[in-house]
């Protein structure tokens, strides 16, 4: 197909684009996790830093994308030193060098928060858009690839836009996304979704075409990796879900067709591969902000009703399976923007059945999903808070130990708190499940010791909470605030939480 008029007129290479980006700059791009980034611009980019770098010029940017993003957006220029602001997540291991080393600032966001601060005007606008597409139009209609993530706020808030266009991207892509960008408060309405399949935006987001200041054309495939196979643990952890939710519905407690929102990892995989293989679970929708190869099982056994997502963060065998397909996924698969797929009152009314991952949960409640030790940042919350904070039930999943059993995931006191005890309602690990709905405090660190600490752990976790209980200022949450840190103390000092 040859192409339209405005890609023709605007066509330039990545280099040109990197050569147009100045010092200073805010840049917001495309991409939700590994899926829909831009690939071609930000490596001309780092390469551009690197040059003016040698020279002894200044060349750093801020940057603002969906979430997490491929190593050709983060990785690139984290190596090449070109970032000193981020927000508002990542996974990429030199950027989040660069953040714990103080090098970059990171602001750790809800991600259905970003869009509406950029638009009520409550963090810095952005100079320059980056966004990949499949299909951009004489009218300025861009059509998205694998992620929905911020793009239509983006392109509205920025000066001016570049497009990747990836003629790798399936065209068919044109369809999966429905764009919809809510009203500022107090003329908000209620948003029209009523089931996870609900379109009510458009296929496109629609740009004036003067802002478009060049069109670079790739080729380049998402850079995800591949996924695992569940180890015992998430299998572990998995079926304990799925034991408790077959007893949730036995009890009338679990409505039908309540949707679910599973976060990213093995143990979500795990999670999703056991609601495809369990002779008793009914098909299921997905409310979630991201859809990983674990889909395919579902659709594979006619499991799943319908996903709703802010990205396909598929693995290269995936992305073959979704191509193959896409017709028929199209009836199946809803690609929305984040403050859409993450909006807390859809999430409320539909009644989503939230499951994440914690780094690690503490005997009253608490969840700690994003500081290694209180004060080493991980990835960030990403859309954990969004779900946990209005899910129908909050589900938290860890394997119990990290590091050969050196780390135990449930501690006294989490070292940092992104999901409290009003909010966090059950927690699992593959020793077993804390339902924690309806408890006090101290019952229910009975329970999560009993049922989710690792029996080398259980017996100093008692300890800490009957001293608490004979030494404490109050029996309704006995901590020992001299003794609260000492599993993390005793790590850092000993290289294990364990006893000597
Ligand atoms: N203390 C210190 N390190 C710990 C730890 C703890 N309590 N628990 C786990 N770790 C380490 C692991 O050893 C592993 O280290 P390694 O990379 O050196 O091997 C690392 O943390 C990741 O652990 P892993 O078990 O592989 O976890 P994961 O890939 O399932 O990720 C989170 C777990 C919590 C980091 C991840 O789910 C996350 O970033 N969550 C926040 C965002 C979110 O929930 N989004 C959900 C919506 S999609």
């Amino acid at each position: 197909m040859s192409p339209s008029q405005i890609v023709t007129q605007k066509r330039m290479t990545a280099e040109e684009a990197a050569a147009l980006i100045q010092n200073g700059e805010v840049i917001s791009t495309s991409g939700f996790t590994p899926a829909g980034y831009p690939k071609a611009i930000p490596v001309a980019l780092a390469e551009r830093a690197k040059r003016l770098h040698e020279i002894g010029e200044d060349f750093k940017l801020s940057l603002y994308t969906g979430a997490s993003v491929g190593d050709e957006l983060d990785g690139e220029l984290a190596r090449a030193k070109a970032l000193n602001f981020r927000m508002p997540y990542q996974s990429n291991k030199d950027l989040r060098n660069g953040i714990n080393s103080g090098e970059i600032e990171f602001v750790d966001f809800h991600l259905s928060h970003v869009a509406q601060y950029l638009r009520y005007g409550f963090i810095p606008k952005t100079n320059t858009a980056i966004v990949e597409a499949c299909e951009v139009t004489n009218d300025g209609k861009i059509y998205l690839t694998t992620s929905g993530g911020m793009s239509a706020t983006f392109l509205r808030d920025a000066d001016r836009i570049f497009v990747e266009l990836n003629t790798g991207a399936p065209r068919g892509l044109m369809g999966f996304h429905d764009v919809y960008v809510p009203k500022s408060p107090p003329n908000r309405p209620p948003l029209p979704i009523y089931h996870a399949g609900d379109r009510i935006g458009t296929p496109y987001i629609k740009v004036d075409p003067k802002k478009i200041a060049g069109i670079v054309t790739t080729d380049i495939p998402d850079n995800t990796p591949g996924f695992r196979a569940p180890d015992a643990d998430s299998e572990a952890i998995a079926a304990h879900v799925i034991e408790f939710l077959l007893h949730e519905q036995k009890m009338g407690r679990l409505p039908e067709h309540l949707p679910y929102q599973s976060g990213v990892g093995n143990v979500a995989n795990a999670v999703l591969s056991g609601f495809a293989t369990h002779p008793q679970i009914e098909p299921i929708s997905l409310y979630t902000e991201v859809m990983q190869d674990g889909v395919f099982e579902l659709i594979e056994a006619d499991r799943l009703e319908v996903a709703s997502t802010c990205s396909l963060t598929l693995s290269a065998e995936g992305q073959v399976k979704f191509r193959d397909n896409i017709d028929e996924l199209k009836h199946k698969i809803i690609i929305r923007q984040q403050e859409m797929s993450n909006n807390p009152e859809v999430i409320r009314r539909l009644g989503v059945i939230s499951m994440n991952t914690a780094l690690e949960m503490d005997i009253f409640g608490h969840v700690n999903s994003t500081h290694v030790m209180g004060s080493k940042m991980m990835n960030g919350i990403g859309g954990s808070g969004d779900f946990c904070r209005n899910a129908y039930i909050s589900i938290f999943m860890s394997p119990s130990i990290a590091k050969n059993g050196d780390i135990s995931a449930v501690v006294p006191m989490v070292s940092h708190v992104d999901h409290n005890e009003h909010s966090v309602q059950v927690l699992v690990t593959e020793q077993g499940l804390a339902d924690l709905r309806g408890l006090s405090p101290v019952p229910r660190a009975r329970k999560i010791i009993e049922h989710c600490a690792h029996p080398d752990y259980r017996e100093l976790l008692t300890e800490y909470l009957e001293f608490g209980l004979k030494n404490g200022s109050s029996h309704h949450t006995p901590h020992s605030l001299s003794r609260a840190f000492e599993f993390h103390q005793r790590f850092l000092e000993t290289g294990s939480m364990k006893h000597a």
